[in-house]
C-alpha cells in the first residue's frame, strides 16, 4: 500500500466531508491509483501536520474550515487567483516547494457555465456577503468579464475592504442590502446566512423573471435563499452542490493532470442528500 499516492482533506471538524467519496469516484473513473482520506487536524497543529504529511511523501491536500487561511500562509508558491483569495483549498508539492491554489471560484464558474449553460460575460451580477467565501471566488468571476459586480453586505465596511483588495483588477460596487433598487441577471449568495436558515434582508426588486440565483450552500431541500427566489419567479435557482464537485475536479486536475467527468458524481451526491 505504501507506494499508492496519498491524498487527504484536512479540517476540523471533518467527518461530514464528502471529498473522500468524490475523489474516490474521480480516481475510479479516470483509472488513477490513489488513496484519499479525511484527516482531522487539531486546531493548534495545522502547520506541523501539513509539513509532516508532505515529509511522509503525501502528494496533495484539500483544506477546509477553519484552515484555508493558514494553508495560504504555508504555501511557498501561490497562483494569482489564490493570492487574491487570501485562502487556499488545494496544496501539493512541486519541485520540493508547497504550491497553493484556490479552486472554489473555478468550481462556481464551471458549475454555472458548463453544468447550467449560464454565461457570466456581460452580466449584471449581485454578490451577497463580503467574508472569506466571497473573497475566495471573486477572481474567477471577474475573469469572465461581467458587465458589473455589486457586493452587498450588512457591514458595508467589509464590502469596501474587499473592493480595495480587488481594485487593481476590477471596480466592485459596494452597498448595503436596503440600498439595492434594481433587478440583477445573477445573484450569488455567499453569506453564511443559509447555514442558520436565514435570509439577508433583500428587497424583492433585485429578482426579475430572467434572474438566476446561485446559493453557494446546498442541502436536502432548497435553501431559504433559493426558495425565496422561486417564490419571486426567478428563472433558475441553483444550489452549491455542483460547485462542491467542480472545485474538487479542479484540485484533481491540478494534482493528476486529468479532468474527471463531474456529471455522474454530482448526480450520485444529489441522490444521497
Ligand atoms: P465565510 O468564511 O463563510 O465567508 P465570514 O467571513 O464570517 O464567513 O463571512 C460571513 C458573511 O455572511 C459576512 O458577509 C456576513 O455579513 P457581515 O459581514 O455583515 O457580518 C454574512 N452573514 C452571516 N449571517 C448573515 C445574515 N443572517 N444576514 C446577512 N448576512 C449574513
Amino acid at each position: 500500500m505504501d507506494n499508492i499516492d496519498q491524498y487527504a482533506v484536512v479540517g476540523n471538524p471533518i467527518s461530514h466531508s464528502r471529498s473522500p467519496l468524490i475523489h474516490q469516484m474521480f480516481a475510479q473513473q479516470c483509472g488513477e491509483q490513489l488513496d484519499y482520506v479525511a484527516k482531522l487536524v487539531a486546531l493548534d497543529s495545522f502547520s506541523a501536520d501539513i509539513r509532516q504529511f508532505f515529509a511522509d511523501h503525501g502528494r496533495g491536500l484539500n483544506v477546509t474550515v477553519p484552515f484555508k487561511q493558514q494553508a495560504w500562509d504555508i504555501a511557498d508558491q501561490l497562483s494569482d487567483s489564490a493570492t487574491l483569495a487570501g485562502a487556499v483549498n488545494t496544496l501539493w508539492l512541486k519541485n520540493g516547494a508547497i504550491r497553493g491554489d484556490n479552486t472554489d471560484g473555478v468550481g462556481l464558474v464551471r458549475d454555472l457555465i458548463a453544468n447550467n449553460g449560464y454565461q457570466l460575460a456581460g452580466k449584471k451580477i449581485l454578490i451577497l456577503g463580503a467574508g472569506g467565501a466571497v473573497r475566495g471566488v471573486l477572481q474567477p468571476i471577474i475573469a469572465q468579464q461581467p458587465l458589473s459586480i455589486t457586493i452587498a453586505n450588512r457591514t458595508l465596511s467589509k464590502a469596501r475592504q474587499l473592493a480595495a483588495i480587488f481594485a487593481d483588477i476590477y471596480t466592485l460596487e459596494c452597498c448595503k442590502y436596503e440600498q439595492l433598487e434594481s433587478p440583477y441577471d445573477l445573484i450569488i449568495n455567499g453569506t453564511s446566512a443559509s447555514l442558520n436558515n436565514e435570509l439577508p434582508p433583500l428587497p424583492d426588486v433585485v429578482v426579475s423573471a430572467d434572474s438566476y440565483l446561485y446559493d453557494m450552500m446546498y442541502g436536502e431541500r432548497p435553501t431559504v435563499f433559493n426558495q425565496w427566489g422561486k417564490n419571486l419567479g426567478a428563472k433558475n435557482c441553483i444550489d452549491g452542490l455542483g460547485m462542491l464537485v467542480e472545485q474538487a475536479a479542479e484540485s484533481f486536475r491540478l494534482w493528476r493532470g486529468v479532468k474527471p467527468d463531474t456529471a455522474p458524481v454530482i448526480a450520485r451526491l444529489r441522490k444521497q442528500l
